[in-house]
């Protein structure tokens, strides 16, 4: 074997990859359970390449048939239920792993320098993502894939001049249909998941430039051994991928629950109204996008005009990106930050829960009251942070990690 590696490592550096990124790769060794999720999100991308590469072998991308090709991998094709619900089940799994990922990095100020570059390759992760899942979501071609589609696409018309040609040229049709079906396949089976896998690869390159942050938020390299190791840091492998093995069990028993016993998770995660075909000339009683978009869809309905409630949508999201220039805190881990930004972090995640849950009710004025309510707390939490973070007083951080 040795000999073999010989030859590899002199024509392509396996074994120094292999050093640099698993067996000496020092992580702080005080990650918490917070900390599976980067490794969970990975898993769940990998399910959804090998699902989907299975699906794409029975379905079929037409008007015509993509409906019935779905029935057919869950009634005939061998194993197809199952595959078709991993793939399904598989699209919530990955949101609500990345959204706690990225809770964990609002908590520990993950974001912060030097890290930023690593916050930024993760909202690209998750634009690409969303764009993924939006495109995915038409292919079986159910009422809500196409009446879902019809809402957000038609949003693209509020925009001033070019609106309504830009929506013609994404639908490649004067209305939904085949032709908008079979491009949106080729860019949820091809063009999307090539974007992800590099931004991936991208993230991890910089992550594994500066080195992990922890939940102390202190950096592990300015105290290190006479050999240049950090004196709070462990070897990726083997400590953590087999700590990361537990947090794998835990979430393949909840996710294969689900799976097994309720893929359809009372229509949240599959929709009722998509057991009933796509019809051009029925509009469903109510219509409203899957549970990971719902937050933003209730900032969009809280806001009356079309066109500022689609730029207040997108703003929500782009605000994200400029959130290491936000936070001014002296201090990264919300353990030693004040109680101002613990507050505002609480603030801002309760809003965003209530928000989702608005953005599947239909709207009632009180309901619509509370989503503008909403709205105004979660953009606060962005705009008042450079104040609060400054104005706060934060307690000493230790000179290396704790417990
Ligand atoms: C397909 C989606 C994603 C995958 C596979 C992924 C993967 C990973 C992995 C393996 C790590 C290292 C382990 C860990 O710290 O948990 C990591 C760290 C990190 N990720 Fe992601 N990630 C994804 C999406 C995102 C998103 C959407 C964001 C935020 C916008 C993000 C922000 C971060 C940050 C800030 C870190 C460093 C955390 C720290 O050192 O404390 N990631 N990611």
């Amino acid at each position: 074997m040795s000999k073999f590696m010989e030859w590899v490592d002199a024509r392509f550096p396996a074994t120094k990859m292999w050093e640099d990124h698993l067996s000496k790769y020092y992580a702080p060794k005080n990650f918490n359970f917070l900390y599976f999720f980067g490794s969970l999100a990975l898993l769940v991308l990998v399910n959804q390449i090998v699902t989907g590469v299975w699906l794409t072998m029975s379905f079929t991308p037409s008007a015509e048939e993509a409906f019935a090709s779905v029935e057919y991998i869950m009634r005939d094709v061998e194993y197809g239920w199952i595959l078709r619900y991993l793939h399904s089940t598989g699209a919530s799994a990955f949101f609500i792993v990345v959204y706690l990922h990225m809770f964990r990095g609002l908590l520990y100020g993950s974001y912060q320098k030097p890290r930023e570059l690593v916050w930024i390759f993760g909202m690209l992760i998750y634009l690409a993502l969303m764009a993924e899942a939006f495109m995915g979501y038409l292919l079986p071609w159910g009422q809500m894939s196409y009446w879902g589609a019809q809402v957000i696409i038609s949003l693209f018309g509020a925009i001033p001049v070019i609106g309504a040609d830009l929506t013609q040229w994404i639908r490649g049709d004067y209305l939904i249909s085949g032709i908008t079906l079979n491009r949106f396949f080729a860019l949820h089976v091809i063009a999307l998941p090539i974007v992800i896998l590099g931004l991936v690869v991208l993230h991890i390159l910089a992550l594994h430039e500066v080195g992990s942050n922890n939940p102390d938020g202190v950096d592990i390299k300015k105290k290190k051994d006479e050999n240049g190791i950090p004196l709070d840091g462990i070897p990726f492998h083997p400590y953590y991928t087999v700590k990361d093995i537990a947090g794998v069990v835990v979430f393949l028993f909840v996710f294969c629950a689900v799976v097994f016993f309720f893929p359809e998770m009372g229509g949240y995660f599959l929709e009722k109204p998509n057991f009933e075909q796509a019809n051009a000339f029925k509009t469903p009683e109510h219509i409203a996008p899957v549970w990971y978009f719902t937050p933003f869809y209730a900032i969009l309905r809280a806001i009356p005009d079309k066109l500022l409630g689609v730029i207040a949508m997108g703003a929500a999201i782009a605000v994200l990106f400029v959130l290491p220039w936000l936070d001014r805190s002296p201090v990264r881990s919300m353990r030693y930050k004040g109680w101002l930004s613990k507050v505002w972090l609480l603030v801002f995640c309760i809003s965003f829960v209530i928000l989702g849950v608005l953005g599947v009710l239909a709207p009632t004025p009180g309901r619509t009251l509370l989503s503008q309510v909403c709205t105004f707390l979660y953009f606060a939490y962005f705009i008042l942070m450079p104040f609060y973070t400054r104005l706060e007083k934060t307690k000493p951080v230790p000179e290396r990690v704790t417990g």
